[in-house]
């Protein structure tokens, strides 16, 4: 079990796009298994590789209350967005205790590979649907702060920033 270090908002890593996975390979498996690892451990329903500094269009997702579902998706395409939208409270493992209020279409039809390099359509509502579109932001060097007013944006990077800070001040002090 590997657990990889998650990049925290605003790092400028969480802002670059993704380049499309080449082959689905041993390498592939092994990052596809620490993500699930650090997702897991990080008690998340979502990550994208590039939230661990790693800019392919990889997902893996587990929104089961069992934590025994694993979803995979590579190089994913949305084929269809619902006209009907929801809004619902999101975060993420990139923005640390921070949910606020986001607006998307409710269903959504996606292309991707499994972890087996398998063309597979999904078509998911609720959570779900949620989760696929948080996360294939982050592909696009999005992150879902960023819909948020200007304002709010400012005082999350402010907090972030200044745990960034005491974090960084308390582990000099034990140093
Ligand atoms: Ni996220």
């Amino acid at each position: 079990m590997a657990l990889l270090p998650i990049l925290t908002y605003p790092d400028a890593r969480l802002h670059k796009v993704a380049q499309p996975v080449r082959a689905v390979d041993a390498r592939l498996r092994a990052l596809i298994d620490d993500m699930f690892d650090t997702m897991y451990e990080a008690k998340g329903i979502g990550l994208a590789a590039t939230q661990v500094d790693v800019h392919e269009q990889l997902i893996v997702i587990d929104v089961s209350e069992q934590r025994d579902e694993r979803l995979v998706l590579i190089n994913p395409e949305l084929v269809w967005a619902s006209d009907e939208r929801v809004k619902g409270d999101e975060g993420c493992l990139s923005v640390p205790g921070i949910y606020d209020g986001v607006e998307r279409p409710a269903a959504v039809r996606v292309r991707a590979l499994d972890e087996h390099g398998q063309s597979r359509e999904i078509a998911a509502e609720d959570l779900l649907a949620v989760c696929i579109q948080h996360e294939m932001d982050h592909l696009k060097g999005k992150v879902f702060v960023e819909y948020l007013s200007p304002l709010k944006q400012g005082r999350i990077k402010t907090k972030l920033l200044k745990a960034e800070r005491e974090a960084a001040r308390e582990t000099a002090e034990r140093d």
